[in-house]
């Protein structure tokens, strides 16, 4: 059964009468409501202008809501089968930081996947919490990190029982889930709080044909990217929890010092309108756009040098099921790289893809992906193909290296140590004070704390040398010459109670 208050937009529709309202503005944001010239105003028109109001009289405060923020969050909140929710208007990103500070505090432990955003290791900094690792299971025929499976994280949990907190994605970027049900039970029954990123799964609340939410596995607290896959504008997302073990004072709290003062009402109106179509309409759309996917899918098998990564196969990995509104696409064996079909479906098809790895490329179906997108999409994959399939010469099969540094001092000690460059091969034995990420499949080698051994310098050069793609905090090029350490000549190591 419906419920027929999901039709309301508390906020959006207040926002309306008072864009509409005739109101005499002596408040900020400065440009008045639209009354002033500029080129954006022109191209947008001046409607964008009348919904970006900053807290006036009767639109509520985010900080504190009690008026029509504090209802469009309940409706979301019902929609998606949560107790509480909050808005972000600072994407996911936010709602991590807020997750992880609100649920750790300095030193407590928590439990998580190796291949996490790097925001959540911007957490660990900011909360003081003390990371343990779980690897996730890795596919070195597509060059991806995927799911974690139960039996590793019931390990972990065994193993660190004093754990406050697990952290699992839901799903990746690339679409694959955990067993969050089975995951989420054992946890509980060991006291543990469940945290889930849900950057790319908004659109779970929505289907049964989908993996199951956070909330509907019965997790504590979830931050769900709605911008990415429930049709409202970047950067809007929202916090979702359920249950008794969730401090909403402190989650408060924390999303107030994280989060502005003056909140977009343009990214919460949207929320509040995609959270009505979502719920109306989602079913229907999500079964369309499977249907559409699913065709999709048969015609790109047919291509020579396309390999269609899908549920058939990743289930056959091992993994514990999957998100099929993501199309995964092999295209190593045309002897181009995920990152080559990148740029030429965009130079030559006018074709924009979510992510391109070393050998695949990732592209993302919602309900606004349209029968002729996907047919110019599978079309403009045959070109490809035809053109590229001749050359012989296939991208080699990634091997990936993979181990667990050991850890000095938690990722926030390190952030504070005082730091200094040096040249990678001299860093042996050294903290690192940066993260150093490794495309695909978007694993850290090494997170601030944690010491670079021969083996960590070791694997930096061979992913160098094979062209892998490798990001660090303080240089975003891949020519990863130097690595930033702490300083322990000029460094009191802190031994007192952690803070
Ligand atoms: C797995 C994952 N988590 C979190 C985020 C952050 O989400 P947002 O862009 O909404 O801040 C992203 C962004 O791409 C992501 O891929």
């Amino acid at each position: 059964m419906r419920d027929s208050n999901q039709n309301k937009t508390p906020f959006f529709t207040k926002l309306k009468e008072y864009g509409n309202s005739h109101v005499a503005p002596f408040d900020v944001p400065g440009h008045k409501l639209g009354r002033i010239d500029n080129d954006l105003q022109k191209f947008a028109g001046k409607k964008l202008y009348l919904l970006d109001a900053n807290s006036p009289v009767g639109l509520d405060h985010l900080n504190y809501p009690t008026g029509v923020i504090a209802e469009a969050q309940k409706l979301m909140a019902e929609a998606m089968q949560a107790d509480k929710s909050y808005f972000l208007t600072n994407g996911t990103t936010t709602g991590i930081l807020a997750m992880v500070m609100s649920v750790c505090k300095a030193n407590d432990k928590i439990i998580l996947p190796r291949n996490v955003h790097k925001s959540v290791i911007n957490g660990l900094i900011l909360s003081g919490a003390m990371p343990v690792f779980i690897k996730p299971n890795i596919d070195e025929y597509v060059g991806i990190a995927n799911d974690v499976s139960f039996e590793a994280v019931k390990k972990a949990i065994d193993e660190n029982l004093d754990a406050k907190a697990i952290f699992i994605i839901n799903p990746t970027y690339f679409g694959v889930v955990s067993d969050l049900k089975k995951i989420t039970d054992y946890a509980h029954e060991k006291n543990i709080v469940v945290m889930v990123d849900e950057a790319h799964g908004a659109q779970f609340y929505f289907s049964h044909r989908l993996p199951l939410g956070a909330m509907e596995a019965g997790a504590d607290i979830s931050a769900t990217s709605m911008h990415k896959t429930a049709g409202s504008l970047t950067q809007s997302s929202v916090i979702l929890t359920k249950g008794e073990r969730i401090d909403h004072q402190r989650l408060r709290a924390t999303l107030n010092m994280l989060q502005s003062t003056s909140p977009s009402s343009l990214l919460m109106a949207s929320l509040d309108v995609a959270r009505k179509t979502m719920y109306f309409h989602g079913k229907a759309r999500i079964n369309n756009i499977l249907q559409l996917a699913k065709i999709a899918r048969e015609k790109l098998k047919t291509i020579p040098g396309i390999k269609v990564i899908d549920k058939e196969y990743l289930l056959n990995q091992g993994c514990f099921d999957y998100d099929e509104t993501k199309l995964m696409v092999k295209v190593s064996d045309l002897g181009l790289s995920g990152f080559d079909v990148y740029q030429i479906m965009k130079k030559k098809y006018n074709i924009q893809l979510e992510l391109a790895e070393s050998h695949m490329v990732l592209c993302v179906l919602t309900i606004g992906t349209t029968k002729q997108d996907l047919e110019r999409l599978v079309l403009a994959f045959k070109k490809l193909a035809s053109e590229y399939n001749k050359i012989k010469d296939k991208l080699p099969k990634i091997e990936f290296r993979y181990q667990f540094p050991e850890t000095y001092v938690r990722p926030r000690d390190a952030y504070h140590a005082p730091k200094h460059l040096i040249k990678l091969e001299d860093a042996y034995d050294e903290v690192s004070a940066e993260s150093i990420m490794i495309y695909p499949p978007g694993i850290p080698i090494i997170i601030p704390g944690e010491v670079i051994t021969e083996e960590v310098v070791r694997d930096i050069k061979f992913y160098k040398e094979k062209g892998g793609s490798l990001q660090s905090d303080i240089d975003n090029d891949t020519d990863i010459d130097y690595v930033q350490i702490v300083d322990k000549e000029n460094w009191i190591k802190y031994e007192g109670d952690l803070i």
